[in-house]
Order: C-alpha cells, then structure tokens, then sequence
C-alpha cells in the first residue's frame, strides 16, 4: 500500500468562515482527499481567544493564538486567512507567500487594496493566491472573469455584491422592518463584517467592485477608484413610494466602460421591479455582466453566510492542493493595461427620484421646476404623496429625465434654500 503524504492547512480564523472550513474539513476530508489525490490535514488553527465558545469542536491541540505555529510549520502548504480586516492579515498573507505557501483568502479588503503586489510577490515566490470567496461568497465570480468569460469585451457589470446591505433592504421593503434591527439579524445570522459599518455605507461592495473591475477591464482599479454611498439615508416613505412607482430600491454596483474612460460606482438605486436584479431578494447576491460575445449573463446565489462563503474557500485550496500533489505550474498572471481614466461622479448621466417636503400652496411646483429647469433637469414625473393640512406642508416626489449629477448637486442645494421647500428628504439614482 502506498502511503500518501498529507497536504498540510493552516486555518487562520475560527469565526462564521473559518468554522465552515473547519467543520467541512472534517466531515467532507475523506471526499475532498479523494478529489485531490491524497489526504489534506488542518494542522492548525490561529485565533484572538483559544478559551472562546466556539459553534464546533475543533481540538484545542490545534488552536493558537500565534501566527508563526502556521507560518513555521514546513508541513503546511496552503494557508487559509479567513480573519478579515487589513490588517495583521495583509502582514500574515506576505509572510506566508514568502515561506513559500499558497494562500486561499475571502479577505475583499486586502485584495482590493493590495491585490496586485500580493500576486506579483506571489509569483516571485512561486506560489498563488487565490480569492474566490472575496465577492459574492460561494458564486464563481472570480473563476468566470478570469477564465470563463476571457475572450469577451466586457461592457459593463450591474451587481448586488452586499449580502447585509440586501437583506436589510428587502426586510425594511416587504415586512416594513425597522433599519436597526434588519442590521442585528444580518449580524446574527453571519453575514455582517465585523464592523457592519464597511456593509451599510457601501464600503464592502466597492472593495468588492473594485476587485471584478480590475478583472472585468484588466485595469487596476482601487477602492478609492469607486464611489460608494450606502443605505443609511433610505426610509420607509421611500420603499413605498417606489414601490407605487414600479421599482425596488437596490444598493448597485456598477462598473462601466465608456469610450475612454471607466464608471465605477455603488450607491442605492432604483430598479424597475420587472429587472432580475430588482427580484433578487434577502442575503442573495446577482451579478449581471454584458460581454460582446456572451450578451447578457446572470450570476446568481447566496453573497454571504458560513457556508455558501466556505464553498468558494474550499474550491480554492482543493485546485491548490491538486496542484500541488501534481506539481502542476501556476498559470501565468493576468496582465493589466494602462490608459484608462475613472470618470468622476460629478460627470455620469443618470435619472433621478427625488422626495421634497413643500410649502402646499400654488405656485410652489413652478418654482421647484424653474430651479430644475435653470440646471437643464427636465421633469419626467410628478406626485404629491402626503398633505399634512395643519402643516400646509405636502410631500412630492418628482422622476427626472437623464440628467448630470453635479448640475443635479447643484440644483438641490439651490432648491433646499427655496423658502417653499422645507426638506430635500432624499435623491435616488434610478437605473436600468
Ligand atoms: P469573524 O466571524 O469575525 O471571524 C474572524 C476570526 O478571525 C475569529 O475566529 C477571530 O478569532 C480571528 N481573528 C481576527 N483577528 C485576529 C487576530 N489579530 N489574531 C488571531 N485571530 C484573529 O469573521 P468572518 O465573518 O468569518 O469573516 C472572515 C473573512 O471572510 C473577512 O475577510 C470577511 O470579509 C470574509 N467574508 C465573510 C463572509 C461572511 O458571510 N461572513 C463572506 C465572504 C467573505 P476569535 O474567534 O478568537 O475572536
Ligand atoms: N459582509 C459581507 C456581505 C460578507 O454582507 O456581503 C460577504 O462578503
């Protein structure tokens, strides 16, 4: 009988991802070590808090709270950072690369900022880094842009890439659900990052962004390239007055080329309900791309949780581990151009919905209008939602034609100092 020496792993992180990988290990090993070719051992575990109550059983043998048990151990070859944050895991990946080991990571935030230094050192080092659980958790997105789709001219990427952020807004549209307490159950059922913050102000979904961009355009695109707002300032008046308008509202992630130039973006959007991206619902993710060859594809699941997450983790270090048993070389690296400028967000054209508190007296439309009208916004719609007649203050909601965003800035700043106008109470990009 021949006796197959193990691939070692070294897990850093034992939380809602790393239990997954942990517990799959276990139960699936036999499995997986089949696929691969021999057996994959978890040599050990790092984690803040060896004594913590943890959702499985891992030996405590194998816990530690120190990094170098993982990186010094000659046995492990492939290191799983599943511990978030920038940083120490950013310093723990390089040590890592420069020891010689693969590492699988579903760190968005550090391959967006730091991606193409850590694959260059990476490839110095002759080993890989793979990151598929980084955006939308278990949907292949990495592996269709980087090998799927590669021989498309990619136009333009529409996405729901914030698992958090969907289920937030699906609960406050369909069960009239307060913010605070979407946001608690998101957290509880795994799918917030550690400081939620990064979710519901848009932050997460423009690492994420930033990340198929680069692969979507072979251009480096950063975080700091996207413009990200979030969904703090949406309120329930809003669900429901673009429900009765025909859209759900959605936080987008949208990546466009343009002739010499590229969009990236992610803010709250209204969606006309008959899209798929308006249906798509909860934790759920969907990525729509549009390439010259394939036209229209939707790429669709669960964007976050334990084990959704733990599917893409694993995928990659099973194509390392069968690599490695086969001492099959790495495939070569993506190139990236040059020449593309980011076009501010000041300069896109888009559709606007916009919720006003008024003076409710005539005349006061004709002013709003004029002031629109001053900054070339042509009105496409307009409804007076509620009076509130001790108040003599009405709510309207006026729909735009394609309009410029700073002349669209502009124009609110002008009509929020209006004497009739009481409150711009939000603008809505409308997309689609
Ligand atoms: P988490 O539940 O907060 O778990 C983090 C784990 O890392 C904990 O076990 C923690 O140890 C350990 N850790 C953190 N800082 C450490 C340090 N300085 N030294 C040692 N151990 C440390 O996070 P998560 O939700 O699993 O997310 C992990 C990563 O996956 C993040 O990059 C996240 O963005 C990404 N991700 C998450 C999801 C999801 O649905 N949750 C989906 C896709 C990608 P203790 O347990 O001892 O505190
Ligand atoms: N916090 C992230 C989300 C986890 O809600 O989408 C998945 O990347």
């Amino acid at each position: 009988m021949i006796i197959k020496k193990p691939i070692g792993i070294g897990l850093m992180g034992l939380g809602v991802v790393g239990s997954g990988v942990a517990r799959v290990l276990a139960e699936k090993g036999d499995t997986l070590g089949h696929q691969v070719g021999c057996p994959l051992s978890l040599k050990r575990v790092l984690v803040r808090d060896v004594s913590k109550k943890r959702s499985i059983e891992v030996s405590s043998s194998l816990l530690t709270t120190q990094a170098r048990e993982i990186l010094d151990d000659p046995e492990i070859a492939i290191v799983i950072e599943v511990m978030g944050g920038e940083r120490p895991a950013l310093d723990l990946i390089k040590e890592a690369i420069k020891r010689g080991k693969h590492v699988v990571t579903a760190n968005k935030e550090v391959i967006a900022k730091h991606g193409p230094s850590l694959f260059a050192l990476a490839r110095k080092h002759r080993v890989e880094l793979l990151y598929e659980a980084s955006v939308g958790a278990g949907i292949p997105l990495i592996a269709s842009l980087r090998q799927g789709l590669l021989a498309n001219e990619i136009s333009s990427i529409y996405a729901i890439i914030n698992g958090t952020t969907n289920y937030i807004l699906t609960q406050m549209a369909n069960h009239g659900m307060d913010f605070s307490l979407a946001l608690h159950q998101a957290q509880k059922l795994g799918y917030a990052e550690a400081d939620p913050t990064a979710d519901v102000e848009g932050i997460d979904a423009a690492y994420k962004l930033a990340i198929l961009a680069t692969l979507a355009f072979h251009k480096e695109i950063l975080p700091s390239d996207v413009h990200h707002e979030g969904i703090t300032r949406i309120t329930a008046r809003d669900f429901r007055y673009a429900q009765e308008l025909g859209y759900a509202i959605k936080l987008l992630a949208i990546a466009k080329r343009e002739i010499d130039s590229l969009q990236v973006r992610v803010h709250p959007a209204l969606v006309p309900q008959d899209l798929l991206l308006a249906k798509v619902e909860g934790v759920f993710n969907a990525v729509q791309v549009e390439g010259d060859l394939i036209g229209r594809l939707l790429l669709y699941g669960q964007g976050a949780g334990s084990l959704p997450t733990t599917s893409a983790v694993i995928a990659d270090a099973i194509d390392l581990a069968y690599r490695i048993h086969r001492n099959i070389p790495n495939p070569p690296p993506s190139l990236l151009a040059e020449g593309w400028s980011i076009k501010p967000i000041s300069q896109i054209q888009t559709r606007y919905y916009l919720r006003m508190a008024v003076t409710d007296r005539p005349g006061v439309l004709a002013q709003i209008a004029k002031t629109l009208g001053d900054h070339l916004i042509s009105i496409a719609s307009v409804i007076q939602k509620e009076v509130d007649e001790d108040d003599q203050t009405a709510e309207i909601v006026i729909m735009t034609h394609q309009a410029n965003e700073a002349a669209m800035q502009e124009a609110l700043r002008e009509a929020a100092r209006l004497p009739v106008v009481h409150e711009v109470g939000n603008f809505i990009r409308v997309e689609g």
